[in-house]
């Protein structure tokens, strides 16, 4: 098992390139499967588990995959099966965005009903009900959903989604690219990423309007043809280098972050002190001069709020800001695993149902923590690199979920950090 070993009190300075993002490279591989013509080529791919997940998911029911260098080349004109490994399946929640374009394409699918996971239940009620409204007709059987479209497919819809669900938004969107008529989703999530796939979807030849608002439109067509599409960069990791460089950096440069995509955090980092500027290529981060952040208030939500992905980075940040923070999470119920590990280092925190309370310490010593997810797993490489002395992570497997290469990537900023392979 990897570990990853910190010696903290570093200042950071230099500048770091984020990668493609995680949260559209997953659908966009799942909306691969769309295409019975042609050969899609995905750039900008980023080397992570879930990505290779993914690949491993899609390459089980007949997709041939080809990875050169950033780039995938996708063919799924021969797919073989409507059923992919349902091991592979639970193990990723991301996965299950495979059934709408099955059904689609197919007129059924057989996915596995994806585990909850360490941060909440993470039900698909909302997928189910916008295949029923498209007249699909679904049954659970031994922990996998089986959806079957009527004869002449699947019909256009009107879908109001009670939660703006992310993946209830992307499988909905995908299995309405080839269905009769047209179908509206109300409520959808405005992710970037949702822009992303839409843009992907379209450029195979799909009619999706509205991406990125709370109404989308989809017009069905008779069949999607593969594809060339470059991914956006990954929000969530430029996010993350962002806070490191406020609460450490000596002037950290962000290439490639989109600053369109984080406009509620730039909004709470300057809040909290930081200066941040941005270019056409990417952000720069400038420290507040007191070298720790001002405390602030800051509430997750669905996008364009803050996001959730970056609720356990700005914990981190905030356990050695001057005054008391408060950090609510409102969408996902247990997703302050990582505040006991931050206990660990003397972080002052106290959980008052949703909301993390967050009593600045004057700094935090280096312990041996773990990782219980990807973020929470960044949030302590941060907290590592704020504290006094050696931290050790361990956990390290749900950091390279989502992170390409983030130790190296530290180390291109000067921090005192490596990865020990035990
Ligand atoms: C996506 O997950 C992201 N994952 C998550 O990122 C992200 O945290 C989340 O969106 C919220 O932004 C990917 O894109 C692969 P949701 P998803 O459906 O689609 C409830 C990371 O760190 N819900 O928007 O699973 C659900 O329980 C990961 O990269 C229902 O009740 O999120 C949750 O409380 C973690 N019924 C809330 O909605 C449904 O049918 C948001 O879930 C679907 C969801």
């Amino acid at each position: 098992m990897a570990e990853i070993l910190i010696e903290g009190g570093r200042r950071l300075q230099g500048t770091v390139r984020v990668s493609g993002a995680k949260n559209a490279v997953l659908p966009i591989l799942a909306a691969s499967l769309l295409a019975s013509r042609g050969v899609s080529a995905i750039e900008e791919v980023p080397s992570l588990l879930d990505v290779e997940h993914m690949i491993q998911t899609i390459s089980a029911i007949g997709a041939r995959v080809q990875r050169e260098g950033t780039t995938l080349r996708v063919d799924a004109t021969q797919l073989s099966s409507v059923e992919p490994p349902h091991d592979l399946v639970r193990r990723m929640r991301a996965s299950f965005v495979v059934a709408g374009p099955l059904l689609a394409r197919f007129g059924e699918a057989v996915v596995a009903l994806p585990g909850g996971c360490n941060i909440g239940p993470r039900p698909v009620d909302l997928h189910m009900k916008g295949f029923e409204a498209m007249g699909a007709r679904v049954t659970l059987e031994n922990g996998c959903v089986h959806l079957q479209a009527p004869p002449g497919g699947l019909h256009g819809a009107r879908i109001y989604l009670d939660i703006a669900s992310v993946g209830a938004t992307q499988n909905i969107m995908m299995a309405a690219c080839l269905a009769n008529g047209q179908t509206i989703i109300e409520n959808a999530a405005k992710e970037p990423e949702n822009v992303d796939l839409a843009n992907y979807l379209n450029a195979m030849g799909a009619r999706v309007r509205g991406a990125g608002t709370d109404t989308i439109r989809i017009d069905g067509v008779p069949e999607l043809n593969g594809a060339v599409h470059s991914v956006i960069p990954d929000r969530i990791e430029a996010g993350t280098f962002l806070i490191a460089g406020a609460v450490l950096g000596e002037g950290v440069y962000v290439e490639n972050a989109v600053s369109e995509h984080l406009t509620s955090l730039v909004a709470k980092l300057t809040e909290a002190g930081a200066t941040l500027e941005d270019d056409v290529r990417g952000i720069r981060v400038w420290p507040i001069e007191q070298r720790r952040l001002r405390a602030i208030d800051v509430k997750t939500h669905y996008y364009p709020a803050y996001p959730t992905d970056l609720q356990a980075q700005m914990v981190a940040a905030l356990t050695t800001a001057t005054g008391t923070s408060m950090m609510t999470e409102t969408v996902f119920e247990n997703r302050f695993m990582h505040i006991a590990e931050l206990q660990r280092m003397g972080a002052e925190i106290h959980i008052e149902g949703r909301t993390a309370v967050i009593e600045g310490v004057e700094a935090l010593s280096g312990a041996q923590v773990t990782a219980t997810d990807l973020r929470a797993g960044a949030a302590l490489v941060i907290a590592g690199l704020m504290a006094d002395g050696q931290t050790m992570v361990q956990g390290v497997h749900h950091i390279d979920r989502g992170y390409d290469d983030l130790v190296g990537k530290f180390q291109s900023l000067g921090a005192a950090i490596r990865r020990l392979e035990s």
